[in-house]
């Protein structure tokens, strides 16, 4: 998989080398580059925002920029990806569904968002995704796009060491929150790892987990229930 970033921060997507994205780009799975929107400007003061028609606090990003931006670097294959709170929402279905294609291409905006035309010009050519974290505001759309491309990255066929620890985890296909773990001592200030978890039956300790992440989710996130 192919990805690449734009916004006027880029430094903000360095954390993109450490770690398990870091790993997989160097064997090859993944390509990530990070670019600067102002190099994608014209004009002396490379400016990348103007005030909003019809009045209205904040900036708005101008669409000359980024119209450039995505000319250069969108392949024909490419998703754009715009994160904003106004998107649909993130979910591990979505993460699935990106983490299968060649070429994702975020769009990072600040202030107020980004020229609506950018967007609508971009989806006759492109498949294009506007993207929310969730119901709260960022400054801007990078820490949305990393949390987005942690997400979808891990999904990648060879990405995780590990891709039993895929299965089980919370949103997994059974819809529900993960259950409790724990880890050695059995005992620590006075609290001891439930029983049934050392007894080695493991149709009990599956009922158990099971019976957790139903009273969790109950709990915490009624509505996936329903
Ligand atoms: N940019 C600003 N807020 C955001 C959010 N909640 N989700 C995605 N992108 C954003």
């Amino acid at each position: 998989m192919r990805i690449d970033v734009v916004s006027i921060f880029p430094a903000y997507l360095d954390a993109l080398q450490l770690s398990l994205a870091g790993k997989a780009q160097s064997s090859g799975l993944l390509q990530i580059a990070t670019h600067d929107l102002r190099e994608f400007t014209r004009d002396k003061h490379r400016s990348v925002d103007d005030t909003p028609y019809g009045g209205g606090a904040g900036m708005v990003m101008k669409a000359e920029p980024w119209g450039q931006a995505l000319d250069a670097l969108t392949s024909d294959e490419a998703v754009v990806v715009v994160p904003t709170p106004s998107g649909t929402p993130f979910t591990q279905r979505v993460a699935e569904r990106l983490s299968t294609e060649q070429h994702l291409v975020f769009a990072c905006g600040r202030y107020e968002g980004i020229d609506q035309r950018v967007i609508d010009e971009a989806g006759t050519r492109w498949r294009v995704e506007e993207i929310s974290l969730g119901d709260f505001v960022l400054n801007g759309g990078e820490v949305a796009a990393l949390a987005i491309i942690e997400a979808v990255v891990r999904l990648i066929p060879g990405f995780m060491g590990n891709p039993e620890s895929l299965v089980e985890e919370s949103h997994g296909t059974d819809g529900l929150l993960e259950y409790p773990v724990y880890t050695k001592p059995a005992s620590w200030r006075g609290r001891d790892v439930p029983e049934v978890l050392l007894s080695g039956h493991h149709a009990a300790i599956a009922a158990w987990r099971r019976e957790q992440a139903l009273e969790r989710t109950r709990q915490r996130r009624p509505e996936l229930l329903d």
